[in-house]
């Protein structure tokens, strides 16, 4: 089981590597840490589950948040209450996206970030990625809202962005009217 202390904190210089492209099929550690991570996001929206195991709340992890520099990442998103879907993307690319952005009312958070962040965090509303599954099978997902959010922090990650990078140190809250809060 994955423990809290083993994702990778901010000031690790590891978060700020591009990682690499999956070479498929996936390796047997790689399958694991899917599994691993998968349970952990989902245990961690569960509030007694997360409360007994010490988990941080979070929707999403890169391989790279443990120590994997990889392009894949997990996001678990309870699409109504108690029922979650698993997104595994493997060397994800955005092919669209809208014209709108949106950003996090009460903040962005990540699970290697341990305070809080205050600023606008501007996303797309929508994006399309196209990625690879376990298998190494071509898929395309849409994502719309904090599920769009998700997808565009993780690939941040893979390419050693934080989105406490986007947000302007001088002005968190600037051009807060030009984009819609969720
Ligand atoms: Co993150």
């Amino acid at each position: 089981m994955l423990k809290t202390k083993e994702i990778l904190d901010e000031k690790d210089k590891r978060l700020r590597e591009v990682s690499k492209e999956v070479v498929f099929p996936l390796s047997k550690e790689d399958k694991e840490l899917i599994k691993k991570m998968i349970t952990y996001l989902t245990d961690s929206q569960i509030e007694e589950k997360a409360e007994k195991y010490d988990l941080r709340p979070g929707m999403g992890l890169a391989a790279v948040q443990l120590g994997v520099l990889k392009r894949y990442f997990v996001v678990v998103h309870e699409r109504e209450e108690g029922v979650f879907d698993n997104y595994i993307l493997i060397n994800p690319k955005i092919v669209s996206n809208s014209e709108e952005q949106i950003y996090v009312e009460l903040g962005e958070g990540c699970l290697s970030v341990n305070r809080e962040v205050e600023g606008i965090v501007p996303r797309y509303a929508r994006v399309t990625v196209e990625a690879y599954d376990e298998n190494g099978q071509k898929i395309r997902v849409r994502g719309r809202e904090e599920l769009a959010i998700a997808f565009q922090h993780e690939i941040d990650h893979l390419n050693g962005i934080l989105f406490t990078d986007h947000i302007d140190k001088e002005n968190p809250f600037a051009g807060e009217n030009l984009y819609r809060a969720i």
